[in-house]
């Protein structure tokens, strides 16, 4: 089952210099491809429309803050079964509670700065591509 999927790397990703080791993760499980790929920073109205269930919660504002505070590299993923795949390769959110071999497993310590998003579920993807990505065919 071919997917389309939203990934965000995080501004601490991006500050640490990860990301090609990151999207070299993506780019290496067989038949998966980047079709779209781009460096940016995000402003508040994108992510108060990107985290809208999350508002009200203890971590919302710093969420907010955090994906404010540097450049973000936004990709759509492309390939079999990506929305689960991705989030597995990234691994749970608590970087802590991420098994070693993930993402966050590897690289992470502290759950807001967890270095990536995927989107997680097909409806999600549909949603979060439209408002990055909204020229996508
Ligand atoms: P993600 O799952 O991509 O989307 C929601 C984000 O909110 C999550 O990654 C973390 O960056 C952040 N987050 C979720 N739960 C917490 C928490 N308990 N404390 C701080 N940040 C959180």
């Amino acid at each position: 089952m071919t997917q389309r999927t939203l990934v965000l790397l995080k501004p601490d990703a991006v500050r640490r210099g990860l990301v090609g080791e990151i999207v070299g993760r993506i780019e290496r499980k067989a038949g998966w491809r980047i079709t779209a790929l781009e460096l940016r920073t995000l402003d508040r109205a994108t992510l108060e429309q990107h985290y809208a269930e999350h508002v009200g919660r203890p971590f919302y504002e710093p969420l907010v803050e955090f994906m404010q505070s540097g450049p973000i590299v936004a990709l759509v993923a492309e390939g079999e079964r990506v929305i689960e795949g991705i989030r597995t390769l990234a691994g749970p959110t608590d970087p802590i509670a991420a098994a070693p071999g993930s993402i966050r497993g590897d690289f992470g310590t502290i759950t807001r700065e967890n270095l990536i998003h995927a989107s997680d579920s097909e409806e999600s993807a549909e949603r979060e591509l439209k408002l990055f990505f909204p020229g996508l065919v």
